[in-house]
Parts: C-alpha cells; sequence; structure tokens
C-alpha cells in the first residue's frame, strides 16, 4: 500500500524535532490533527521513534484535554473558547450545545454522529465567536447557526 500521507506528516513532526523526547507534545498534536483522534498503534509508534516509554505517551495523552483517545464521530464540530469568542458568548453558546447533543467536549454523541471539541484559539478572532465544522472555519456563530449544522448532520 502507498504510505499514508498523515503518517508522513507526523514522521516529519518528529524529524523536525530530531526524534528528541521533548517532541512528544507536537507530535501527539500532529496525530491529532491527522487522524482526529490518537489512535493506540500511532502512539506505540511515537513511542518507538522517539525512544519513550509507551506509559509516558499515554501519560500525556491523558493528561491534556485536548488529546482524545477515541475515534470521533462522522462530523466534528470545534468551540473556540478562547478570551475573543468568550466575550462573543461562547460559552453560553457551548453550554447550550452540549445540553443538546447530551455530552460533554472531547465526546462523541452515542450514535457517533457528532464529536464536540473546543479549541483554545482558531486564530480567528475577528470573526468570534468561531467555530470549525468538518474543517470549515465559520465566524459569528450564534446557536442558530449550530443547531442548523446539526440538522444537516443529522436530518
Ligand atoms: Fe476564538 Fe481566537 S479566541 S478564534
Amino acid at each position: 500500500a502507498a504510505p499514508d500521507k498523515r503518517l508522513r506528516i507526523i514522521d516529519r513532526t518528529m524529524r523536525l524535532h530530531g526524534y528528541a523526547s521533548h517532541a512528544l507534545i507536537e507530535t501527539l498534536h500532529a496525530v491529532q490533527e491527522a487522524f482526529g483522534y490518537l489512535d493506540s498503534d500511532l502512539m506505540r509508534y511515537v513511542a518507538g521513534r522517539l525512544k519513550v516509554p509507551l506509559s509516558r505517551v499515554y501519560a500525556v495523552a491523558t493528561f491534556y484535554h485536548f488529546f482524545t483517545l477515541k475515534p470521533p464521530g462522522e462530523h466534528t464540530c470545534v468551540l473556540c473558547k478562547g478570551t475573543a469568542c468568550h466575550i462573543g458568548g461562547a460559552a453560553e453558546i457551548l453550554r447550550k450545545v452540549e445540553e443538546m447533543l447530551e455530552i460533554h467536549t472531547g465526546e462523541t454523541t452515542a450514535d457517533g454522529k457528532i464529536s464536540l471539541m473546543i479549541a483554545r484559539c482558531l486564530g480567528s478572532c475577528g470573526l468570534a465567536p468561531a467555530g470549525v465544522f468538518d474543517g470549515t472555519i465559520v465566524g459569528n456563530l450564534t446557536l442558530d447557526t449550530v443547531v442548523n449544522k446539526f440538522q444537516a448532520w443529522r436530518p
């Protein structure tokens, strides 16, 4: 099989950091960005390449709330909780969304359709409050915008 492009991104991240153990967090970020979650085989792979114990990889992966060890749902909704978005009312939207989907951030709905995540800043503060829906940034979010997205995903 052709080498997975996403694997090459992960290899590149490790190479960039000289395979030093301090590259662990950066590499896990790369894994999560490429695959949507930290797959156990990939964590083993990273541990091997960076020569850190697998237990250390798990310790880091479970310590930070922005890492998830479970595969994401069919669709992903990332809501920004950064300062600009917070001022714009992101907390209230997030609270309602969690209530509506009956999950907390970092979780996937029972039907496997929607994963909810939060970001610290999406780098689009001018659009606050902002979110990313299946990879597309949406600004000036309101609860209605989010509800419409979810309805399209779960007709
Ligand atoms: Fe939300 Fe920057 S604080 S995009």
